[in-house]
């Protein structure tokens, strides 16, 4: 199957992901500001949409093509990196970002990568969860590497999975 068919096996069959482009731009940039307290910029969703070395995957609902999640993916010399994962607020907790996690995790290795990596919020307990939950271990951590919203810093965490 080429990776940027659809999954239409997904989620009970409600919902496809698909390999998002250009012409997505508008409703992505809206996702991101409705779903995501740290939405990217218009620009940086324009740079991943466009750039060779991203996939940029979308959940669209089979109902009406709405977005439900979407998850940015990079691709490095030996490895791939899963840069963002964000579900609607309103469909959390049904499985669907393990789904995609296990999507994107195929399609790295297809594309040869041996690890995925990522990195997380030492205070996101539900992304920690959800990675733990899907093979990850944490093998690393930058000390406030992340400014919060109280002016304070905060440490991530680094993660990541064998695709072997
Ligand atoms: C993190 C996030 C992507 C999880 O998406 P989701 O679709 O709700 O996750 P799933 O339903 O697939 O959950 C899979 C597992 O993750 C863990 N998990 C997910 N949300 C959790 C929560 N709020 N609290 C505790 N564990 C949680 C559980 O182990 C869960 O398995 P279970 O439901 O069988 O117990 C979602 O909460 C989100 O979009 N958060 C905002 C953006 C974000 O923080 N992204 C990660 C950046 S690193």
């Amino acid at each position: 199957m080429p990776i940027d068919a659809f999954h239409s096996e997904a989620y009970h069959g409600r919902i496809s992901l698909v390999r998002l482009g250009a012409d997505d731009l508008p409703a992505l940039v809206a996702f991101e500001r409705q779903a995501n307290d740290d939405a990217w910029s218009e620009a940086l969703l324009e740079a991943a949409l466009r750039g060779e070395g991203y996939a940029v995957w979308g959940a669209r609902s089979a109902e009406d093509s709405a977005l439900w999640a979407v998850a940015i993916l990079a691709y490095l010399p030996f490895d791939a990196e899963l840069q963002s994962i964000c579900v609607l607020p309103d469909a959390r907790r049904q499985g669907l970002a393990r789904e995609m996690l296990g999507w994107i995790m195929r399609c790295a290795r297809t594309q040869g990568a041996e690890h995925l990596l990522l990195e997380l919020r030492a205070s996101n307990v539900a992304a920690r969860k959800l990675y733990e939950s899907v093979g990850f271990e944490v093998d690393g951590q930058r000390r406030g590497y992340y400014r919060r919203e109280d002016g304070r810093s905060e440490d991530a965490l680094l993660m990541s999975r064998a695709l072997a």
